[in-house]
């Protein structure tokens, strides 16, 4: 989790079901907790990347309601592109007392921000 363009945000690096267990919810369950730990820790989105062919990756991100916001070109090595997926939180769903901001030395403050409408799966 860190700061990137005055926007908190949570990434997610690399996930791997070994084969014998895929099928069974585990990476589900594993991206909804760490969602949740995200959100509950002030993010105000979670982003990563995916291979633009993996459509296992795709469609377990894209039914935890994450969208497709950029293509990355020869993102990887293998010059495969890439999808970046992010999840936006609503902002009602995000416990004021954990918004975070940026100073201008680089430090982290908290900030208190009005709600609005909104729900998230992860609340
Ligand atoms: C992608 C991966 C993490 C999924 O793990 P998993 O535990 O099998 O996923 P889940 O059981 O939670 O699947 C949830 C949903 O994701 C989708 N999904 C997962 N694997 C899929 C596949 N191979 N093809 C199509 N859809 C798939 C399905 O919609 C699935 O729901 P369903 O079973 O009701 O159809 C696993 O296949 C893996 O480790 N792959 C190799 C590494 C990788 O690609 N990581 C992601 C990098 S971004």
């Amino acid at each position: 989790m860190g700061e990137h363009r005055h926007t908190f945000r949570g990434y997610i690096a690399m996930l791997v079901v070994i084969k014998p267990f895929r099928g069974k919810g585990i990476a589900t369950e594993l991206v909804t907790r760490s969602i949740r730990v995200m959100m509950e820790s002030g993010c105000e989105e979670v982003t990563l990347e995916a291979e633009v062919t993996n459509k296992g990756a795709l469609a377990l991100y894209g039914r935890l309601g994450f969208i497709r916001a950029k293509r990355l070109f020869r993102y990887y090595l293998n010059g495969v592109d890439a999808f970046r997926l992010k999840l936006l939180f609503p902002r009602s769903a995000i416990n004021p007392s954990l918004l975070m901001t940026t100073n201008e030395d680089g430090s982290h403050v908290h900030i208190n921000r009005g709600s609005q409408e909104g729900s998230s799966q992860f609340y």
